[in-house]
């Protein structure tokens, strides 16, 4: 007989790395929800009240406040591949792993690349982004909130006045930002942003919310082409360059989002469940809320490294609230402590790219996991492996320095 294997029955992970996290068991419990068809009233009404939910989240008016289908990526790649033409000048701002992600997929759909870089670690001061926008003039400015490789959040202000002037569109990464710290799309006036759902929004990854400024809609719809098969006399395609991608077109998945429905892909009816529940647990507990609660919960991590000796990684005024770097200390393999985290606790906390690739650990406090007793846990179980470890630690200080903050 042929292995059936057995029933999916995963350990009981506490996911306290830079994502993904535990999933709220509402978003989960949401997601087991019955099925319905694409086009359903049910089905339909469903993805009206999930655009509504976002533009809360987004902090936008946006009409377009949708969800592509995919990891935060699939978002990342629609909104460069629709506002992006072949030889559009693209200025990519970067100060870390996903800054390199954005140049990737920039120079893989053609665009000249223009950059303005920081150090891992730091961010780009804005005056050098409106320095460089004035220099090339480009059609896009890329960059990202809050860069997870770094544990940087980029500030943004005035992004939206600067490309106003020089007529650029605007795009923003918020994958591990959203729904833990502010993404202010309209304060910023940031034409495209998008996220996932597996940092800050507690849910599993595989959807990417999405917001579209109605000046970078407009745009966008001035490329579309319908695809043949699904051609209507209402809807009109544009006559600039056609989108370079039928899946992230978001000219078409636009269409497929209002009320003229073209029937785009068949939507993913539990992941809509579930980046749904997501929003409705953000708007529940109110943004301001939410920022803080992620707010406590890092300077508690923060707190609890420092006082059992750890040095933190990156700058304290730039720091993502809901991510930590920490420094693995000389004599100390990290890959080790990660492995008895893991293996003795069941906590996963994460390793780091690049340049930063072993010399320092990321330690999230996302979404369902940002939370008080968590993050004692998670300092108590680093206590004790890295006491075991040989790393000196006086007990007990990072539990009391973390309760002391959350106090
Ligand atoms: C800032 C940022 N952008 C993009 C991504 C890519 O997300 P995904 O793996 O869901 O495609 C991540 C994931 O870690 C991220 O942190």
């Amino acid at each position: 007989m042929a292995d059936t294997y057995s029933e999916i029955d995963p350990p009981q992970r506490l996911l306290m790395g830079p994502g993904p996290v535990n999933a709220h068991p509402r978003v989960l419990r949401a997601m087991s929800a019955d099925l319905l068809g694409q086009f359903d009233p049910e089905f339909t009404a469903y993805m009206n009240e999930t655009m509504a939910l976002y533009r809360r989240v987004f902090m936008t008016e946006n009409r377009w406040s949708l969800l592509i289908d995919g990891t935060a990526r699939a978002g990342i790649e629609a909104a460069l591949v629709s506002l992006i033409e072949p030889d559009s000048t693209v200025l990519i701002v970067r100060s870390g792993r996903f800054g390199l992600l954005l140049t990737e997929i920039v120079e893989r759909l053609g665009g000249k690349i223009e950059t303005v870089d920081a150090e891992w670690g730091e961010v780009v001061p804005f005056v050098r982004i409106e320095e460089a926008a004035r220099k090339h003039r480009p059609q896009v400015i890329a960059c990202v909130h809050g860069d997870t490789s770094t544990t940087m959040a980029q500030p943004l202000d005035g992004l939206g006045k600067l490309c106003h002037e020089i007529g650029a569109y605007s795009y923003v990464d918020a994958t591990a930002t959203l729904g833990g710290m502010a993404v202010e799309t309209d304060r910023w006036g940031a034409d495209v942003v998008t996220a996932g759902l597996q940092k800050c929004m507690g849910g599993p990854s595989g959807s990417a919310p999405i917001t579209i400024s109605d000046r970078a809609a407009d745009f966008i719809a001035s490329r579309k082409r319908v695809e043949a098969g699904i051609r209507r006399n209402d809807i009109q395609d544009g006559n600039r360059t056609r989108i370079g991608s039928n899946y992230f077109d978001l000219a078409m998945i636009m269409d497929y989002w209002s009320d003229k429905r073209l029937n785009h892909h068949t939507e993913a009816t539990s992941m809509l469940y579930g980046a749904r529940e997501c929003a409705r647990l953000v708007m529940e507990e109110g943004l301001e809320a939410r920022f803080a609660r992620h707010r406590a919960m890092g300077k508690a991590m923060v707190a609890g490294a420092r006082a059992m000796g750890l040095q933190v990684f990156g700058s304290d005024e730039y720091r993502m609230s809901n991510v930590t770097g920490i420094h693995i200390p000389d004599g100390v393999d990290g890959e080790k402590v990660r492995t008895r985290m893991r293996e003795e606790f069941e906590i996963e906390i994460g390793s780091a790219f690049g340049p930063l690739q072993g010399r320092i650990w990321r330690i999230g406090a996302m979404g369902y996991n940002a939370r008080k007793h968590k993050v004692l846990i998670t300092l108590a179980a680093l206590e004790a492996v890295l006491r075991a470890e040989g790393f000196k630690v006086r007990s007990g200080d990072a539990i009391e320095a973390a309760r002391e903050v959350l106090a």
